[in-house]
């Protein structure tokens, strides 16, 4: 278990309480994580009674929780911890009634889970009220800003009431079971590390493709676009992570000083390396245009980018990303391609190809490595490629197929105040400074995606992105 703790969530009615942050809670809970003494107070606009919220969460469980983890009397403990207070963020109202439940003397956390344009109002009003104290833990969701200024001044907002050890930035991707694999693969190893770089490594290949559209998050989404949306913050940590040295620990500024680096070592991105691409409508399915609700969007819903990180390790070995709304199928992974040898012995044997690690973020969630072997026979020496397969759900049984969602991870870690898998300041401006310049182009060029067939891999131009280096992308199954 964890410290006791008294944990606040603002916007404890919205989307993301109700789908991740709530469930994910119930389900620290019923592992027996959460102490018994802890509160978990919900805080938002509504008026809405104790009971009510009681029964909004016991909903939540009920829609978000699978059946196998519905326990009916843990269900009716864990919500026993539950108490609500409506609050006015931007007023004086129910901050007496929030005051009087948090406890000064244990782990406070305070989770931002509404707009960004009110972090500045709950920030101050938490120390006005002075329910805040040095050690109390603020988390806040993406969006972090729109662009390096807008996130710059909101670092700025929150650096006035909080310091950075206090700050929990999140990028659920950093709390993916398979994400954190990464840094074990990479450095709980021998084998893999001495062929990271670019002497042994042709490529590496980061697709996060999904089936779902933008239906009912279009507002949202058409400011943002697949850049801003998934770039700027999922795959860029994926990069950090495959890209980065060794941090001299795992220790969270040595991991985010390494993180950093990284980003500052991404090249610019030049207009031939990038293809936008947004879904079209479909045997009577709306297209983006439709999901959207604006008939002129020019915004992204796929995006594939090549990327350059321009350091000793890596310069030569390009970074193809690719990310979209609307494919073919929900899948993320990392495929790492190898050289060839240096030399090969057999001439004239088929059969060849290059050794392949891919790391399966999800679903499946696992490592492949091909490797060439002999194809059994009599026939003289041909080649054929295998996979070293593992997957976590076959290699770890029951505790490798019962991964826990990345919130429960994330906010179990806000209470022990670990920040290692958590976003520091100056890791999102490095972000958003290599990303706005890229943005900028192409919004000066006033370049509108290519449309593409739901159900495929995106636009055709995409392909041509790896065919004129000589490489292909890996299918979309
Ligand atoms: C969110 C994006 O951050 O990540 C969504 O805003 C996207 O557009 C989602 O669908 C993907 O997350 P996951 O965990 O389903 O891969």
């Amino acid at each position: 278990p964890v410290e006791v703790f008294d944990l606040v969530i603002f916007g404890a009615t919205g989307d993301l309480a109700r789908r991740k942050i709530l469930p994910g809670l119930y389900r620290r809970y019923l592992a027996g994580q959460i102490p018994p003494d802890s509160r978990i107070i919900g805080a938002a606009r509504s008026a809405m009674t104790e009971a009510e919220f009681r029964q909004m969460v016991r909903e939540a469980i009920d829609e978000f929780v699978s059946l196998d983890k519905r326990d009916a009397r843990i269900i009716s403990e864990f919500i026993d911890h539950l108490s609500y207070v409506a609050v006015d963020a931007k007023g004086e109202e129910g901050w007496a009634a929030l005051k009087a439940l948090v406890r000064p003397d244990r782990v406070q956390a305070f989770y931002f889970s509404v707009a960004p344009a009110l972090f500045g109002d709950l920030a101050e009003r938490l120390h006005a009220w002075g329910i805040a104290h040095p050690q109390s833990r603020i988390v806040v969701e993406k969006p972090f800003g729109r662009d390096l200024q807008t996130a710059r001044a909101l670092n700025a907002t929150l650096a006035e009431h909080f310091c950075e050890q206090q700050i929990y930035r999140i990028d659920h991707y950093l709390g993916k079971e398979t994400v954190q694999n990464l840094m074990a693969v990479r450095f709980a190893n021998i084998l893999f590390e001495p062929l990271w770089n670019a002497q042994y490594i042709d490529h590496v290949q980061i697709t996060v493709a999904e089936t779902v559209g933008v239906e009912g998050r279009g507002a949202y989404y058409d400011k943002s676009g697949a850049m801003r949306d998934m770039v700027q913050n999922h795959l860029m940590q994926l990069i950090c992570l495959i890209a980065m040295e060794p941090p001299y620990h795992f220790d969270p500024n040595a991991v985010r000083d390494e993180k950093l680096k990284v980003i500052r070592a991404l090249q610019p991105v030049a207009p031939e390396d990038i293809v936008r691409g947004q879904y079209l409508g479909l045997k009577g399915a709306p297209g983006y245009i439709e999901d959207s609700e604006n008939p002129e969007s020019k915004t992204e819903s796929y995006i594939a980018l090549k990327v350059q990180v321009a350091n000793w390790r890596w310069q030569g070995t390009p970074f193809y990303l690719r990310t979209g709304k609307k494919l073919r199928a929900r899948e993320s992974e990392i495929a790492i391609t190898f050289k060839e040898p240096p030399h090969s012995i057999f001439d004239d044997a088929p059969g060849w190809r290059e050794n392949v690690l891919v790391i399966r973020l999800q679903p499946n969630e696992g490592m492949n490595l091909k490797v060439m072997i002999k194809e059994p026979g009599p026939g003289g020496m041909r080649l054929v490629q295998v996979p070293l397969d593992m997957s976590f759900a076959d290699a770890l049984g029951e505790e490798g197929a019962d991964i826990p969602d990345a919130y429960e991870r994330l906010i179990m870690d806000v209470i022990r105040g670990n920040q290692t898998l958590f976003m520091r300041g100056d890791e999102v401006e490095a972000a958003w400074a290599w990303t706005d310049p890229i943005i900028q182009g192409w919004e000066a060029r006033g370049d509108r995606p290519r449309g593409y067939d739901p159900g495929t891999s995106g636009p055709e131009d995409a392909l041509m992105l790896m065919h004129r280096d000589g490489r292909r992308w890996r299918e979309i199954r």
